[in-house]
């Protein structure tokens, strides 16, 4: 089973890379330096995770994974701006990413923002590539991807995550910036792979319910190994929440409570899934392997 979705992931990372290689502009097309630092983010390595995710959605509906890559491929591109981004000095100011020094040190930071801005916008270009389905025409694709990615969800988290530095934290706020700033990337991940399988209501509210809570574990364990793991092993700054004094859930209910906290999300998540019978295989997998990541 744990080899059956190691086989899985490299091949489904693969065919992602693949095809963001084709989506991109080369690195030799002018402005290089701005090519060459969107693809220097883009392929340092990341897990890919919502790009399988989208794969798997689309999958669970029935849907030829082929009609769901280019909404795979965004879904990357907007993950990896929002990291860009997320590092600059004027945010949680990082100088480590995926393994390499991030954006803003390789490139120096005009052509980091700059990068983020041209990737943030790609791929709307790439979403609209998607063959539309009788239920799901692309207007209706993009303005599930532009609310996701706008100042009501992820940039609304981002908000509200910078102003909570050196705050009291509630569990309340908390739940809002996890919602905002990750879990709707991953619901919205899922629900444009259903979109292009063409799927009925049903199997998108089963899907959006397991989004929702997949997101949130998603977030506690991310802070729950900014504190267990080395940069070494996250490929990113590693101990940086508590130094900024940034609120998250370890800060909050304290480690073992947060461990909890992402078992009882991951089980609310995997719950909704129930509906997909055998074919759910796939995201149930997933959801297991995020719990038990290192990072
Ligand atoms: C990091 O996301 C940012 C969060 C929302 C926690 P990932 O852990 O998916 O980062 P990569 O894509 O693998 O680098
Ligand atoms: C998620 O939060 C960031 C984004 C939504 C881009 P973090 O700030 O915790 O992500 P990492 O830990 O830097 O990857
Ligand atoms: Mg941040
Ligand atoms: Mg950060
Ligand atoms: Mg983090």
């Amino acid at each position: 089973m744990e080899l059956k979705l190691a086989d899985y992931f490299s091949q489904k990372t693969c065919l992602v890379d693949k095809a963001l290689d084709g989506f991109l502009p080369k690195a030799s097309l002018k402005p290089a330096v701005l090519h060459r630092a969107m693809r220097y983010s883009l392929f340092a390595g990341g897990k890919r995770i919502r790009p399988l995710l989208c794969l798997a959605a689309c999958e669970a509906c029935g849907g030829e994974e082929a009609r769901a890559l280019p909404a795979a491929a965004a879904m990357e591109c907007i993950h990896t701006y929002s990291l860009i981004h997320d590092d600059l000095p004027c945010m949680d100011d990082d100088d480590f990413r995926r393994g390499r020094p991030t954006s803003h040190k390789m490139f120096g930071e005009g052509i980091a923002v700059l990068a983020g801005d041209a990737l943030l916008t790609l791929a709307f270009e790439i979403l609209s590539q998607v063959r539309p389905t009788p239920r799901y025409p692309l207007a209706i694709l993009l303005s599930e991807l532009s609310h996701a990615a706008g100042s009501r969800k992820l940039i609304a988290g981002q908000v509200a995550d910078l102003e909570g530095e050196g705050r009291r934290p509630t569990r309340e706020g908390l739940r809002f910036i996890h919602r905002c700033k990750t879990a709707a990337m991953i619901v919205v991940s899922l629900r444009l792979g259903a979109m292009t399988a063409n799927a009925s209501p049903a199997p998108l509210r089963a899907l959006t319910t397991f989004g929702e809570n997949l997101g949130l574990a998603f977030q506690v364990i991310d802070d729950i190994l900014d504190i267990t793991q080395t940069s070494e092993q996250l490929g990113k700054s590693a101990g940086k929440d508590v130094n900024a004094e940034k609120i998250t859930y370890p800060s909050l209910i304290g480690l073992k409570a947060s461990e909890q906290e992402a078992q009882r999300l991951t089980r609310l998540a995997l719950n909704s899934l129930r509906t997909f019978k055998q074919n759910g295989h796939t995201l149930q997998a997933l959801a297991h392997f995020l719990l038990k990541r290192q990072q």
